[in-house]
């Protein structure tokens, strides 16, 4: 049998060098005169290892890395193709620590074959679900994804069958599937890593929704600073019109689902729902008041469900195994999994999939090892740009929708960035103020002036300006956010501010050489 060579093609590893790697062991099989055959597979999400070579020998697949150009003539030498020893050997791949730890449910094929082969697809378990599906009445699919307990994984955490289910009950002549793809959150990168690692997945749970609710269009709209996951997308939708998994006649039955692939223009308030369909119909990015809900006038005034990548990406594991099975993870209200993306100043960065219930120092710990800096933790943001910082005092708190809200924080889309004690929690404070001031869509007051007002308020601060005063108008302004934003955008960027005021009162304390000292 000829040997198979794995090596990533997901972008996350291409930034670390796969693409020279990829070269060089090419080079070395044609130098050695050795036949071999190079798939190009995703990441399974362990970026701190990657480029991940990996090769498939008699006894199982077995992986290298991080893998340098440098490394290559030596790994040949030691026999790699065989699975044999050298210091990137890192042995099989489920039972690397950071992989064997998790439970991959959304996330079960990502990294392991070429992401636009459907017959390896189906051959882990892929269209299962959507065969289900097909049989089944809209209303029963619904319930199922009700059952399931399956919340939003885009920020608000909104129960997924509901939404599914006001859009299957409103009546139009066209409805619509949006998937959320503009993955905006700092250290967020699941959607990408699906998008580029099992595409078919997406597909599928689109073309579930859309038979769900009587949908026949759907939409993905991808941030354009994802050329990778635009370019896989388009050619696996290719590949599922042409197999009949998208078109008239979806997997033989009468339903019809198709869709396309859009890309955005690189705007942080296009990924808020309604944002994102105003950009969809080609108009300015800016939020629309509610109501009306998108589920009952969304995408050109038609019932549209919009929805998170790995919301959709979770659904055909939930039609092929049930409801009841999916629901049996997690804890309280937060069912399933959810894909932790670890990232910042961390020694195990990359992507964990676990059940709802680990705690935030068992991540950032256990999982992440600590810092990469080897300084104590000091400070942790969950949820992207828009979330709260979490002292080491908080480290017992689960991931949970529920635990994390009642600590005045919010899981969000489930980034998490890791800072150590060298960060100046102020400066984090101005920068929240600042990303909102260039981020706002400017409709309402609240965000476009206060955001603007607070970055002048936090520089008065660092400059030892009337401390106690400036401090107060800082929380209050952060209240007039909070309540008075039209969207999360304003009504979120206080959370952060709040919270390192908070935790970290230390660093907002009068300090009139802070500026002169920089
Ligand atoms: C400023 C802002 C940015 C957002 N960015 C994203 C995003 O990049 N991706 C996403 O899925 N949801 C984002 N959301 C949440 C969406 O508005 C919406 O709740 C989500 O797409 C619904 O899908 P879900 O129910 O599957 O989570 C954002 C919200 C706000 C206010
Ligand atoms: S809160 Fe900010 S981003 Fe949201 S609608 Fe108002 S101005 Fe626009």
């Amino acid at each position: 049998m000829i040997p198979r060579i794995y090596i990533p093609g997901d972008s996350g590893a291409l930034a670390l060098g796969a693409e020279k790697v990829a070269k060089a062991i090419a080079k070395e099989l044609a130098d050695r005169g050795i036949e071999a055959k190079i798939v190009r597979n995703g990441s399974r999400g362990a970026y701190f290892l990657e480029p991940m070579v990996e090769v498939a020998t008699a006894n199982g697949r077995v992986a290298y890395g991080p893998v340098k150009p440098s490394d290559v003539k030596s790994l040949f030498d030691c026999g790699f193709l065989t699975g044999g020893h050298h210091k990137r050997w890192l042995g099989a791949p489920d039972k690397i620590p950071f992989l064997a730890k998790q439970t991959r449910l959304t996330f079960a094929r990502c990294g392991i074959n070429d992401p636009l082969s459907l017959d390896a697809y189906k051959s882990l378990g892929g269209l299962k679900g959507l065969q289900n599906a097909v049989a089944m009445a809209p209303a029963d699919i619904v319930k199922q994804v009700t059952e399931s307990g399956l919340r939003g994984r885009g920020g608000a955490g909104f129960p997924t069958g509901i939404k599914w289910k006001t859009v299957l009950d409103t009546a139009g002549d066209r409805k619509y599937i949006v998937c959320n793809a503009d993955e905006g959150d700092s250290a967020t990168f699941a959607d990408r890593m699906i998008m580029e690692g099992d595409p078919f997945v997406l597909i599928e749970g689109m073309a579930i929704a859309g038979i769900a609710t009587g949908a026949t269009k759907g939409f993905v709209y991808i941030r354009s600073e994802y050329p990778h996951a635009v370019a896989t997308m388009n050619r696996a939708v290719e590949v599922a019109r042409k197999a009949g998994v998208l078109g008239v006649n979806v997997l033989g039955s009468p339903n019809v689902f198709d869709m396309e692939i859009r890309v955005g223009a690189g705007a942080y308030v296009c990924g808020e729902e309604t944002s994102l369909l105003n950009s969809l119909e080609g108009k300015r990015g800016v939020v629309r008041a509610k109501p009306p809900l998108p589920a009952i006038q969304g995408l050109f005034g038609k019932p549209t469900v919009i929805n998170n990548v790995i919301s959709l990406a979770s659904v055909p594991i939930i039609m092929d195994k049930g409801a009841a099975f999916y629901k049996d993870y997690g804890m309280g209200r937060s069912r399933g999994t959810i894909p932790i993306q670890i990232a910042g100043n961390v020694k195990h960065g990359g992507l964990f999939e676990a059940a709802f219930g680990m705690t935030l120092g068992e991540i950032v710990d256990d999982i992440g090892g600590g810092t990469a800096s080897g300084r104590p933790v000091k400070a942790v943001q969950v949820g992207g740009p828009l979330g709260a910082y979490f002292p080491r005092a908080l480290f017992d708190t689960p991931f949970d929708y529920e635990a994390f809200a009642a600590k005045d924080g919010l899981i969000g889309h489930a980034g998490i960035t890791v800072f150590d004690d060298t960060a100046d929690m102020l400066k984090q404070a101005r920068f929240a103020m600042e990303f909102c001031a260039i981020e706002s869509c400017g409709k309402c007051t609240p965000c476009r002036i206060g955001s603007t007002r607070g970055v002048e308020t936090i520089d008065r601060l660092a400059a030892g300006i009337e401390p106690e005063k400036n401090l107060a108008l800082v929380t209050d302004l952060c209240n007039t956010m909070k309540f008075g934003s039209l969207c999360a955008l304003g009504g979120f960027t206080p959370y952060p501010v709040i919270s390192s005021i908070t935790h970290f009162p230390e660093d907002f304390k009068p300090a009139p050489t802070r500026v002169a000292a920089e």
